[in-house]
């Protein structure tokens, strides 16, 4: 007997083989039995509790959180949806879309039981209870607000999908990162199709960081629920809030209105910003006086005020969130004519193109004021370690800078396909933000990557290279045998370490000509940088 014929499509079941000649006395024990009263009772209980989810956008953000919810819930049905057909297909395959520590083990371990990616976006948003959108907020490229605001496009397509097929109430969560109100044009495009049907939106932004996606989607410092203050609201709140509790303590889920929700993600996103360029900004000042930027970290970091985290200087910071964020609040700030406050948070990116400026030009100035025709190792392009994304990566605009001084890149990242590093550097400022299957095609696709060349190691990346720039700190860096690639470099051979990962004093004794940022300046490369553009 299958008794799924008669239960409705999301209860579970169970399925009992019963031979034709016992099913009078089964069901005659069963009908008098405890045990078809807790058969009855788990099949409507189970049905009422069950609950679909569906999440749009599978990027950085809607892969790994949805995948991380289907596997702290195994009860619950979680779809993972994308009008992006490859990405779909990389995420049903063996080599995911994106690379993230302990990916793979977590969509393994539940991908075709509660977990299953597909691009039947409609149908899967019609079956949903809770519908999460992650799908990309970029920076505006035309019109209004343009180079600042976010662009919505793509929410507000996926807004108007959801009004046109959805036929029951639904939850709409923004996991995407927007501008503070967004919910409320969300609501307007809802309620303009509704039919009847009733949404909540909350938002529920997403902190994780690339690189330890999994782990802080696993062990949040905090999840944020902001929803409507009214009773519906409030029970929608709950309803999110019981989906975390699966794993989530509760004092680390914190609810608020749905503005402070919105707006505290871009104060998250402007503040951490904020300290990288803070950092940077010393280390241009411990360079000029010998002052050493690490022990002055290392001195801030003890101040439990201060605390010891993104106190590294680096070359900049990158990544698809810092700079679009800062940019949209500074929009908003200058929208709501507080236009001091929209100056204060543009210093940050000012700062971080300052940092990247710098860098290149001590690079040029230190190779006695040109790099022409001499072939740079690159190592490292992805915006950190332990990720394969390039979205603002400061790699591109660093390799710009030297290619626009006609260096010849011999560029290795242990994670970054050689296609993906070539149409970075084909691209302007603008398209970096917009994920690569949802670009126009460039005509200038090949512009100026006739002096570019991706390498397969670090060995046969520094090979007769006149200098080496580390970029992205990779733990795999930090073993180079730096004796081999002296032996096999131009002489003078030098060392540009943009992240401070490798030991100064080892490769000045190997005979490098070393340049560290925030470092203490050896006197062949103190005759530089006094006129940082940016870019
Ligand atoms: N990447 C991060 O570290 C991070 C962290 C926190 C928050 N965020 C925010 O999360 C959002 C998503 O970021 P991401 O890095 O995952 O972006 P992403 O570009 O990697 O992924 C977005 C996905 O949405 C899909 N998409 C766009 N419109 C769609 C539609 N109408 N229907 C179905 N799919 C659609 C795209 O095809 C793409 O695959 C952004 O707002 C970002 O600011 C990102």
């Amino acid at each position: 007997m299958d008794c799924r014929a008669a239960l409705p499509a999301h209860s579970q079941y169970i399925r009992i083989q019963i031979p034709p000649s016992c099913l009078a006395e089964f069901w005659s024990s069963l009908i008098t039995s405890f045990y078809f009263e807790h058969f009855i009772f788990t099949t409507i209980s189970n049905q009422r509790k069950m609950v679909k989810l569906c999440g749009i956008g599978a990027g950085y953000v809607g892969g790994p959180t949805m995948a991380v919810i289907a596997l702290k819930c195994p009860s619950i049905e979680v779809a993972v949806v994308d009008i992006s057909q490859s990405r779909i297909s990389a995420w049903n395959s063996d080599k995911l879309p994106i690379y993230e520590p302990g990916l793979e083990n977590v969509v393994k371990q539940c991908r075709g039981k509660n977990l299953i990616f597909s691009t039947d976006v409609e149908r899967h948003v019609q079956e949903a209870d809770i519908i999460f959108v992650s799908v990309n907020t970029p920076t505006k490229a035309r019109g209004l607000g343009a180079g600042k605001a976010a662009d919505l496009t793509y929410w507000e397509s996926a807004a108007r999908m959801i009004a046109d097929v959805c036929t029951s109430d639904k939850i709409v969560v923004e996991k995407s990162t927007v501008p503070v109100r967004t919910a409320e044009a969300i609501e307007q495009i809802l309620a303009h199709k509704s039919k009847g049907i009733k949404y909540q939106i909350l938002s529920n932004p997403e902190f994780l960081s690339e690189g330890t996606a999994v782990q802080d989607l696993l062990e949040p410092d905090r999840v944020l629920i902001g929803g409507n203050e009214g009773p519906e609201g409030q029970e929608a709140i709950k309803k999110l809030k019981d989906i975390y509790a699966h794993w989530v303590s509760e004092d680390k889920i914190i609810t608020t209105n749905i503005w402070s929700a919105e707006l505290s993600k871009l104060a998250d996103n402007a503040f951490l910003a904020q300290r990288i360029s803070s950092i940077n900004a010393m280390s241009a000042l411990c360079e000029a006086t010998g002052a050493q930027v690490s022990q002055v970290s290392l001195a801030l970091s003890k101040n439990p005020k201060i605390g010891p985290r993104f106190l590294n200087a680096s070359v900049g910071f990158g990544g698809s969130c810092f700079q679009k964020d800062i940019l949209n609040l500074v929009y908003i700030c200058e929208c709501n004519g507080l236009v001091e406050v929209a100056n204060y948070w543009k210093q940050v990116i000012k700062v971080n193109d300052y940092q990247k400026s710098r860098f290149v030009q001590r690079v040029v100035s230190s190779m006695f004021n040109t790099v022409s025709g001499k072939k740079i190792a690159v190592l490292g392009f992805a915006f950190k370690k332990d990720t394969s994304d390039t979205r603002k990566t400061p790699a591109i605009d660093v390799c710009k800078g030297l290619l626009g001084d006609d260096a010849c890149l011999s560029i290795y990242d242990p994670r970054v396909s050689a296609d993906q590093i070539k149409k970075d550097l084909s691209m302007n400022n603008v398209q970096w933000d917009h994920p690569i299957h949802l670009q126009p095609l460039s005509s200038s696709s090949s512009n100026g990557l006739e002096h570019v060349d991706i390498a397969e190691d670090v060995y046969e990346a520094t090979k007769d290279a006149h200098g080496i720039c580390i970029l992205t700190e990779w733990d795999e860096f930090k073993g180079i045998d730096f004796q081999r690639v002296f032996d096999d470099m131009q002489k003078p051979a030098f060392v540009f370490d943009g992240r401070n990962i490798l030991d100064v004093g080892k490769l000045r004794e190997i005979g490098f000509i070393v340049y560290s940022i925030g470092s203490p300046v050896e006197q062949w490369l103190n005759n530089t940088v006094n006129s940082a553009v940016p870019f």
